[in-house]
């Protein structure tokens, strides 16, 4: 059954101490809140905090991701962190081709679908992100550019992992900017992938995969936007530093 998630991406944010104290907080929220099983309650951290943050947590109620994996098993990679090494530390899922990581550090379509094969071998789930830019979007190309990046990153994959992954449509315009898409905007990109994914995999398996909208969603605006039918739920960056405003989003899911 398709999920409901809010997955929190914390950045480049907090040191390991500070990230406790807020998995913490969010875990004494979880201990009382019943959040129901089609619900999933993740924290994207840094790679430092990983082991920290799950030794904080109820694993049956909140799960950890990373933000980011090497696209190599292991070797001469200075500074690189393999999906292994994750796994190995608890973490069940990966956050792959975030927007941040295509603009600044070079993560080609070709690169993250090596990533995300290094997350299927390792047997972390992937958060697959997709989403067009300011200018894309003005010049009305928003949804082939979407379509290219799902095509050309998820080519290789197979049905089995497929339906095990999750997709975040961000638009890079909407990202940390306080623009949110409208409900409207994110919902007809939703159902747009869902039916790219059903092209590609057929109607079954585009039904069982969750697809997230991240890009500004806050404690005011997550209820609106997760209530439309193709939006399971929200990967937010700047609210899930603060706790209260994660916790409100948590609710509305
Ligand atoms: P934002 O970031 O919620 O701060 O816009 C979202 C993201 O980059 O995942």
């Amino acid at each position: 059954m398709r999920k409901k998630i809010v997955a929190g991406n914390w950045k480049m944010n907090t040191l390991p101490a500070e990230g406790e104290t807020l998995a913490r907080g969010i875990n004494e929220f979880m201990a009382e809140y019943n959040a129901g099983s089609d619900k999933k309650i993740i924290l994207g951290v840094p790679f430092t905090h990983i082991d920290r943050v799950i030794h904080s947590v109820d694993s049956e109620k909140i799960a950890v991701s990373a933000q980011n994996c090497s696209q190599y098993d292991s070797g001469a990679y200075t500074g690189e962190v393999s999906a292994s090494m994750i796994k190995s530390l608890g973490a069940e899922y990966v956050i792959v081709g975030h927007s941040e990581r295509r603009q600044y550090f070079g993560d080609t379509d070709e690169i993250i679908g090596h990533k995300l094969a290094q997350a299927y071998k390792n047997n972390l789930i992937p958060i697959f992100c997709c989403g067009e830019s300011l200018g894309e979007r003005m010049e009305g190309k928003y949804f082939d550019v979407v379509k290219s990046q799902i095509i050309n990153s998820l080519i290789r994959v197979e049905k089995s992992n497929i339906v095990k992954t999750v997709i975040a449509y961000e638009p890079v315009w909407a990202i940390g900017t306080g623009q949110t898409a409208t409900p409207a905007q994110a919902q007809g990109m939703h159902a747009f992938i869902r039916r790219t994914l059903a092209d590609l995999y057929g109607n079954a398996i585009a039904g069982e995969i969750s697809i997230l909208y991240g890009g500004s969603v806050n404690a005011a605006n997550s209820a609106e936007l997760f209530s439309a039918d193709d939006i399971d739920g929200g990967l937010v960056g700047g609210a899930s530093l603060k706790a209260e405003d994660f916790k409100t989003i948590i609710k509305s899911l």
